[in-house]
Formats: C-alpha cells, sequence, structure tokens
C-alpha cells in the first residue's frame, strides 16, 4: 500500500522528475559491456541469449497462491496474452516467521512455481527484498523483527545481520533458477522502491544508505546470482543507481475506486527523458506499471474498482508509456490472488484481486484480452525496441485535444510509431481529425481517401505505424492497428483492427496492381486507390473482413471485440512455426508434431476456430479431440466447437449439518491461562515505549497474526469502577472486553482507526476480590515499512498504556495468546499466518479430521444471542469432473451491517476474514486444490459478535463463479488432518 507519507513525496517527486537531472554517473556495469552470460542489454534493450527483446511481464505473487498447480494455470494464461516474462516477489516473513528457520517446503517451496514458468514458456524477474511492501504483511518483513533493535532497511548492523541469512537462503534458490544455469530467471531485485529514507526521530532523511545497497548487492553476488540486477525506483529519483539496470515504477491511473475514470489524471509524458536523465545507457524499464489497484476495509470491491482501472485504463495509460519508448514493461498485478491466512498489511483483505486482468478466481476479464492485443503487437514489432520518441505534437484547439508522439526508430532509421492519444482521457470526447505523418515518400495527411477522419474516441489511444515491415510486406501507413502478422507459406497474414463502425485506412508499398478480393464481409465496406507504387485501402471495419490481395498477403480487418479471439501461438515454445489461431476464451498451448497441431485450451460457449498455419499441419486436435474444419475461401481452417460444461451439484452451505462449540472459555470463571504466556518483559525493542508496568506488545512475545488475547489479573484495592485502555490492532480492528464472565462493551471498527483509547464501567470491584480482564482483539497484520530506516513495521498489537478510576488494583499478572506456539507455530504445511488465537483454532479445530461428533448442533445462520465467539464446522463432499475449471467461492449474500466478524478455515487454510459492519468483501474465492473437488471438504467458521444483541450469517453459499470447459488437472495442496495438539490450551 502506498502510505500517505509517500504521496505527500511522490507529489515532490513527480516535480522533480520532469526536469531530467543528468547524472548518468554510478551505474555498475558488472562485466564490459554490459554483458552478463546470457542477458546483456545497451541503451535501447534488453538481450537474452542475443537476441533483443522486449520484456513484457506481469507480476504475480506465488505466495498469494498456495496450490502449486495453479501457478502453471496462472503462467500459462499470462504467456497467451503474448507477454514473455513473469515477475515476483518473495515473502521474508512467511518463510523465515521463526528466526533462522526457513520454510521452503510444501506450498512454500517455489521450485514449482520456477518449474512452471519454464515449461508455460515465460522468463522470471526475482525479486526477494528483504523489503517488498506489495499490501502485505509487514511489506514482507518478519514479525520477529520487531525485537530486532533498531532502523530497518538500512546498515543498522541488526537489520543486516537479520536480513543477511534470508537473502542467502532466497538468493541460493533464485541462483539455481537463473537463466545461466538452465532456469527462467532473467533479472534479480534488491529491495523494493528503495527511495525515502527516514531518520529515527521519523523526520525525512534525503540520503539513500549506500552501504545498505552495497551490502545488497554483495549478498546477491556472494549467493551466486549473476544475472543483470535492476532497481524498482519509486519515482525517477536516481536512487539505488548502483544495480546494473535503473528501473522505476509507476501507478498513473491512481487508486479511486469512487470515481472510475474521471479522476484520471493527465498521463505523464516524462518517463523518457526522466529516464535518460538517470541512466541514459540502459534500457528503459519501468519495474511496475500499474495493472488494477489495491482497495482497503470499508473500501469499494474490485468489481467497482474494476470500472476504472479496466481495459479503458490499459489503452489509455500503457500505450502512453509506449510513447516513452518503455522496452521493460511489469504489469503489477496481472493477477494479485488472495491474502489467505493473514497475509495482508491492514490496508488490504482477504482478496488482492487487485481488478487484475486475470481475477483472482483466475477468470480473465476483458482487460486480459486488450492487453493481449497491445503485447502481441509489440512482440512483432522489433524497431520498436530501437525507437526513441522525437517531437510531441499536440492538436489543443482544432476541436480534438490529442497528443500524438513520434518514435523513431534510431537503429534501423526506417520505422515509425504514432501514439496518438487523448489529452484528457478523463473527459469524454469523442475526436476525428486527420493526421499528419512523416513516410518513407514524404509527409502525408491521412486518412487519405474520401473524406474519411482518423477516429479516437474517448478513454482510447491508437498506434499508427509508417514503413513498417511486416515480413516482404511494407506497409507505408496504417490507421488501422496492427495486431499481429505471420508469413504462413510464403502468404502474409495481418491482422488488423479497430473499433466497430471506425473507417482505418492501410496503404502496402507496391509496384505491382494488386487484385483486391474481399473474401469475407461486405465488399462495399472497402474502398481503395492503386497507384504506380502504393495500393491504399479503406475499410469500415465491421465484425470480420478478409481481404486477399493476390495469393501473397491476406488481411484480416476485425473489430475489437472480435480481436479478441485471435491468439498467436508460441509453437513447441520455439517461436519458430507461423500460427496465427481464432479461438475462444483461452489457447493455452499449440505443439505441432507430424501433421497434427494440437491445442489445448479452455472455452466458455460455442466457439469457432480459425486455424491460420502452415499447409503442413493437416489434422487439428482441441484439448486432445480432434477438431473438424472445412476449409475457408481464403485458404484457411474453420471449425465449431460446443462447450460441454456438465451440471454438477454442490451443497447448500446454509442447509449441511453445522456443528459448534463456544470458541470463548476464556470468560468463564474456572478458566486456566496458565499455559499461555506470561508478559513479564519491561523492555521493548519499539521505539514507541509504553505507560504499562510490563510491555503488552503482542511481537515482542512473537505472535504477529491473527486474533490476540490479553488476561489481566488483578487483585482489587475496592471501588474500581472504571477502566480505561489505549489498544492499537490496524485499520478496521475491533476489540471486546471482558471483566471475569462480565461483558463490558466493544470497539467494533470503522475503516481508519487503527487504535482506540476506550473507556469501560466497572460494577465496583469489592476490595481483596480477584479479577481477570479479558480482551480480545483483532490483529489485521503487521504495517508496511515503506520508509528506508523506518520501523513502522513494528507498530504495536496490543495496549500501550491502561488505567483504572475509582481506585487502583494491584497487578498479578498479565497474560497473552496468539496462535498457538506463536513463532513455533503448529502447523508447518500452513505455514505460520495461518492461524490465530482463538481457543478453537489453537486447539486445531478448524483442521481436517477432527471428530465434532460430541459437539452440539447448531447453524451460523443461528449464531449468538450475545458477545462472544462461536466455532463452527460442518464437512460436505464435491464431486466435480475432470476437463472443466470451475472456480467457486463462499458467498455471504448481502452485508447487514451489524458488527460481527467470520474468519473462513476451508481443509484448515483460512481463506477469508469477512467484516460485516465494515467490509466491502462478501465473496471468497477458495481455489481447487484447496477445496478438495473430489472428495470431503471441511469448513470451519468462527463468529465473533461485537454486540449485544448477538450475531448469526444472513446466508452462507458456496457458489460456482464461472462454468468453463478446460482448465488444467489440480492436485490438492496437503492438508494434514488434525491431530491432539500436546500442551495447547
Ligand atoms: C508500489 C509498490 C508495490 C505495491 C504497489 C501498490 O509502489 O512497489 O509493492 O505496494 O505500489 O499496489
Amino acid at each position: 500500500m502506498v502510505s500517505f507519507s509517500k504521496i505527500a513525496l511522490l507529489a515532490v517527486a513527480a516535480q522533480a522528475a520532469i526536469i531530467p537531472t543528468d547524472s548518468p554517473a554510478g551505474l555498475r556495469i558488472r562485466q564490459a559491456g554490459g554483458s552478463q552470460g546470457t542477458v546483456t542489454w545497451d541503451k535501447y534493450s534488453f538481450y537474452v541469449n542475443g537476441e533483443r527483446v522486449m520484456i513484457y511481464s506481469g507480476e504475480v505473487h506465488p505466495f498469494r497462491n498456495p496450490v502449486q498447480d495453479l501457478h502453471l494455470d496462472v503462467l500459462q494464461k499470462v504467456k497467451a496474452l503474448g507477454f514473455n516474462t513473469v515477475s515476483i516477489y518473495v515473502h521474508w516473513g512467511i518463510v523465515e516467521y521463526e528466526r533462522g528457520k526457513f520454510n521452503w517446503d510444501g506450498v512454500f517451496d517455489l521450485q514449482p512455481f520456477f518449474d512452471a514458468a519454464k515449461a508455460a514458456g515465460l522468463w522470471v524477474i526475482a525479486r526477494p527484498g528483504p523489503y517488498i511492501n506489495g499490501e502485505s504483511a509487514g511489506g514482507g518483513l518478519p514479525g520477529w523483527g520487531s525485537r530486532v533493535e533498531g532502523q530497518w532497511r538500512n546498515s543498522n548492523a541488526n537489520y543486516t545481520a537479520a536480513w543477511q541469512p534470508y537473502i542467502n537462503s532466497v538468493g541460493k534458490i533464485i541462483a539455481k533458477n537463473q537463466i545461466t544455469n538452465g532456469g527462467p530467471i532473467i533479472i534479480a531485485q534488491p529491495e523494493n522502491e528503495y527511495s525515502g529514507f527516514m531518520n529515527p526521530d521519523g523526520s525525512l532523511n534525503p540520503d539513500e544508505d549506500k552501504e545498505y545497497e552495497r551490502l545488497l548487492l554483495e549478498a546477491f553476488d556472494g549467493a551466486g546470482i549473476t544475472i543483470p540486477t535492476v532497481c524498482n525506483d519509486a519515482w525517477i529519483g536516481g536512487h539505488f543507481t548502483s544495480v546494473d539496470v535503473y528501473g522505476y515504477d509507476n501507478y498513473p491511473a491512481g487508486f479511486d475506486c469512487a470515481n472510475p475514470i474521471t479522476s484520471w489524471p493527465d498521463p505523464p509524458e516524462w518517463f523518457y527523458g526522466g529516464q535518460r536523465g538517470v541512466a541514459p545507457n540502459t534500457p528503459n524499464s519501468i519495474v511496475e506499471f500499474q495493472g488494477g489497484g489495491f482497495d482497503s476495509w470499508g473500501g469499494y470491491g474490485f468489481e467497482q474498482c474494476y470500472k476504472d482501472l479496466g481495459p479503458e485504463m490499459v489503452r489509455v495509460y500503457n500505450k502512453n508509456v509506449y510513447a516513452s519508448a518503455t522496452h521493460l514493461l511489469n504489469v503489477y498485478m496481472i493477477y494479485g490472488g488472495t491474502n489467505w491466512g493473514h497475509l495482508s498489511n491492514p490496508g488490504g483483505y482477504s482478496s488482492y484481486d487487485y481488478g487484475a486482468a486475470i481475477a483472482e478466481d483466475r477468470t480473465l476479464r476483458e482487460k486480459y484480452y486488450e492487453l493481449k492485443l497491445q503485447a502481441n503487437f509489440l512482440m512483432v514489432s522489433p524497431a520498436y525496441l530501437t525507437s526513441a520518441p522525437g517531437e510531441v505534437q499536440k492538436f489543443p484547439t482544432s476541436g480534438s485535444n490529442i497528443t500524438i508522439t513520434e518514435l523513431w526508430d534510431e537503429v534501423g532509421q526506417k520505422q515509425r510509431f504514432y501514439i496518438i492519444r487523448q489529452t484528457k482521457p478523463q473527459e469524454f470526447i469523442n475526436s476525428a481529425f486527420k493526421v499528419t505523418i512523416n513516410t518513407s515518400v514524404g509527409q502525408l495527411t491521412v486518412p487519405q481517401l474520401g473524406n474519411a477522419a482518423y477516429v479516437l474516441p474517448s478513454q482510447d489511444s491508437k498506434i499508427l505505424v509508417t514503413d513498417y515491415p511486416a515480413g516482404p510486406v511494407n506497409i507505408l501507413y496504417s490507421t488501422l492497428e496492427i495486431m499481429t502478422w505471420k508469413v504462413i507459406d510464403g502468404r502474409t497474414v495481418i491482422l488488423l483492427y479497430a473499433n466497430t463502425g471506425e473507417s482505418g485506412e492501410i496503404s502496402i508499398l507496391t509496384s505491382t496492381s494488386r487484385k483486391v478480393d474481399v473474401r469475407r464481409g461486405k465488399s462495399s465496406t472497402v474502398t481503395f486507390k492503386q497507384t504506380s507504387s502504393t495500393l491504399t485501402l479503406q475499410v469500415v471495419v465491421d465484425h470480420e473482413t478478409v481481404i486477399a490481395l493476390g495469393d501473397d498477403i491476406l488481411l484480416y480487418v476485425v473489430d475489437r471485440v472480435n480481436a479478441y479471439n485471435f491468439w498467436v501461438p508460441d509453437v513447441n515454445l520455439k517461436q519458430d512455426i507461423p500460427v496465427i489461431i481464432k479461438g475462444g476464451y483461452l489457447l493455452r498451448t499449440t505443439k505441432f508434431s507430424g501433421n497434427t497441431l494440437a491445442l489445448t485450451g479452455d472455452t466458455n460457449g460455442t466457439t469457432v476456430f480459425e486455424v491460420i498455419a502452415p499447409k503442413s499441419a493437416q489434422a487439428y486436435t482441441w484439448n486432445g479431440q480432434r477438431l473438424d474444419t472445412d476449409l475457408t475461401r481464403y485458404g484457411t481452417q474453420e471449425g465449431r466447437y460446443r462447450t460441454k460444461t456438465p451440471r454438477v451439484d454442490i451443497p447448500d452451505l446454509g442447509r449441511v449439518k453445522w456443528k459448534y462449540i463456544n470458541s470463548l472459555p476464556e470468560v468463564s470463571a474456572s478458566y486456566d491461562d496458565s499455559k499461555w504466556v506470561t508478559a513479564d518483559h519491561t523492555y521493548t525493542w519499539n521505539k514507541i515505549k509504553p505507560t504499562t508496568p510490563v510491555i503488552l506488545y503482542a511481537s515482542d512475545y512473537g505472535f504477529h497474526s491473527g486474533n490476540i488475547l490479553w488476561r489481566g489479573h488483578f487483585t482489587a484495592t475496592g471501588g474500581e469502577n472504571l477502566f480505561n485502555l489505549t489498544i492499537q490492532g490496524g485499520n478496521a480492528f475491533a476489540y471486546s472486553v471482558w471483566d471475569n464472565d462480565k461483558y463490558l462493551g466493544s470497539f467494533t471498527g470503522a475503516p481508519a482507526p487503527s487504535a482506540h483509547n476506550g473507556s469501560y464501567t466497572l460494577t465496583p470491584w469489592a476490595k481483596g476480590s480477584n479479577h481477570v480482564l479479558t480482551i480480545l482483539q483483532d490483529h489485521m497484520g503487521l504495517e508496511q515499512n515503506w520508509f528506508g530506516g523506518e520501523e513502522n513495521f513494528k507498530s504495536f498489537r496490543g495496549l500501550s498504556d491502561y488505567s483504572f478510576g475509582g481506585a487502583t488494583p494491584t497487578l498479578k499478572m498479565w497474560k497473552l495468546t496468539g496462535n498457538l506456539g506463536g513463532e513455533k507455530f503448529a502447523d508447518w504445511a500452513r505455514g505460520g499466518y495461518n492461524e490465530g488465537g482463538l481457543y478453537a483454532v489453537r486447539k486445531g479445530y478448524h483442521l481436517p479430521g477432527f471428530d465434532d461428533s460430541k459437539w452440539v448442533s447448531k447453524s451460523p445462520l443461528k449464531g449468538l444471542t450475545g458477545p462472544g465467539v462461536d466455532f463452527y464446522r460442518a464437512t460436505f463432499t464435491l464431486n466435480i469432473p475432470d476437463g472443466v475449471d470451475y472456480p467457486m467461492a463462499i458467498d455471504f449474500g448481502a452485508r447487514t451491517g451489524n458488527s460481527y466478524r467470520v474468519e473462513i478455515y476451508v481443509n484448515g487454510w483460512q481463506f477469508g476474514k469477512y467484516v460485516d459492519d465494515i467490509g466491502p468483501q462478501t465473496s471468497f474465492p477458495v481455489p481447487q486444490g484447496i477445496l478438495n473437488y473430489k472428495g470431503e471438504n471441511t469448513i470451519a467458521l468462527s463468529l465473533w459478535s461485537l454486540e449485544d444483541s448477538g450475531a448469526a450469517l444472513e446466508s452462507i453459499d458456496l457458489v460456482i463463479r464461472k462454468q468453463i470447459e478446460g482448465g488444467i488437472s489440480v492436485t490438492n495442496s496437503p492438508a494434514p488432518n488434525y491431530m491432539e495438539r500436546a500442551n495447547s490450551y
């Protein structure tokens, strides 16, 4: 999450970045000429294995998806976009939950992810931190760090000793999987956004800690990482330039879900100048570029955010950064995933959907298809990689408010790309105008034929090319956008698109007279003009028009929505067999062997396939079944496929047999907390020193996530009638307080407050009587630590102050608990963050296999009649056939506004935290692999009522979000059963 202070800093920095500084010094070239094994670079782009490449990447966080098999699903979807890379963060706090003990096992093993990336044909950018941000718990920093004195994210020796073992451990895994060792990793990034710095007193420090940077690079080297390193500066501020290739990030659309589109800022134009000012000898690299947005407690929900951050955002802002000749572009996030098991920072909730192109339930949004059009174009346009922006034209007064940047290929000295966009994309203006372009035959004003205009709707941008070679075909210019082109058996197939009803023009340099033969679509939509050197066609874009220009050129002119159906597979992952497939929802893989082209993918309705492939492909299969096709009038093959999505029965969770126990035994008179941790520290490493007689900060005792319980034992002086406290839990936290078994009250929480000063009236205590004050508090995750040198992630969870009114009792002791075992957590398979401190969870009753037959029958729809915590369990079976992908979610229906909180455990995995009165999330996707699609499942719920009137769920349903044929086969994540927990309490 971007903290407020960061935003303020960004505003100042944005000003600074407009004026490029000329300080190219400091770039560490590890080997002469930037050579780095098989990954090198020059001032334009990276090269992999000697080939100049555009790095088009999408960010995915393996830790937000605990089903190893599903990585391949997501990565195949990323590959099918036309992207060639994924970027990942690694979350230190998860894998070293206990200091010195690394958990790279099971779902935390990175190897299956790297293997899946390789299998999908993607390179990887590895970004292990130590600090990552990413709206994650502690921003990646481990909870035990709360007990490490002093500043973090600088060269403080205590901090250095803390991170070095981690970087050494993760670094070796990265090194093993780097491209020079046959793995997919091509680039590594130490730290993240090392751009803002703080002094111990909280004042801003203008200087980065270069010693810290040096230590990090030394540690990367020491672990054997030899691929190039990049940084991710939060703006073009020239920080951490000692990496090999300077990079930065940008989130140009902002994060205003309340005001979709109208809140968009004008697209920035200073990236290229800014980047050249800092690092003129390396490619313009945007290591994170907005692919969606985060949302916070009490927020709008990702469907609403998507209205702001959908396909229009990609058309406006992605195309804008192409105008800055961006040659490494990583879309953050391409797939967000889930903050399962308390992995969020307090600024977010269970879903990390992010409004990304691939939704949390792994279904594809329209934005996905828009990105696919753009990425495919760049991948067949090598001159883009050596182009630089030249003239910027603006037409602010001619009735249109248009910005046009001309990119000129400095190396090839022939091609130009015109990036044409709305200067004010937040306004709703449809523009129609003429464009003046430079070509090899001189300046032209286009469109040329008739009275046609170049059309640019609001929230749109277009790329116009000149002198563009599509294989042997020289396109003089095209106002239609190119999605791809391929030379197949000597014929060049060019796929062009625009919005329905727009007219577009393509002019080809050709000295031979060519017959314009409309083989599909209406010939009335096509006009043309042939001269001795050019053939210019104008097409009014309708669903699909296919035009042959002699035997060797075939043009597809399609509308945008139809263009979405086309895929450019990387056949056999070798990129040497030219194929274009019109297909359905998703084309995953294409293999060519013998004479058969074997396609795999997903469909969600009747799908028309068209195979545009060499004639040597004579048979076609779809997911292993023969695809019957007919020859089209232009030599391609067309077939139809009817999707089969069988009906399945899924249980009605409102009606399954629910069992229940009380999960707050702590407030009964006989409760024994002798096994709890005694809060007996009198020193805290925290900068905020409390007034309490003993330290009451949970992390100081090793509890970093989930619910925390406090029990203060007192002997009354007599007359105590008020209990006051200052307690902190993170945004949207809540707590309830009991005096022995008497409920005193709750703070039910609100989106913003992360702390609360409470005052609770006591029934006056009798002299000498014993009282236990029990406090159940929510822990919303550790804070992030955005500034280098700050200690914000240590923000305490617990009490910094308490006092009594009437009289002051004698403190006997304070006890606390969080998850069983704290840092020595009980469940290695599901990790340290998964469990919270509620009684039933400490006991392991959330796990499958526990015998609840002796529990009472009660449904969460009945709930509690007063404050307290119920714990429910139910089992159900699923039997979903193979060959389909039916993503499911647990839905709670509409919010009621009552104060209650639910944590959902599915087969022991915490997959959702529902806060009815704060929201916004009401639907919780649970992936296959966590849900057992073929057999028994256990669902467990904690229901914490913070109201005198009690609480019950309005409804609970397991829903199928979408029915898709295809998918991949999924092995369930390990879900160890309940075993009696010795020493649990
Ligand atoms: C960036 C940061 C990411 C993430 C993003 C917002 O500034 O590098 O980690 O927090 O903002 O989603």
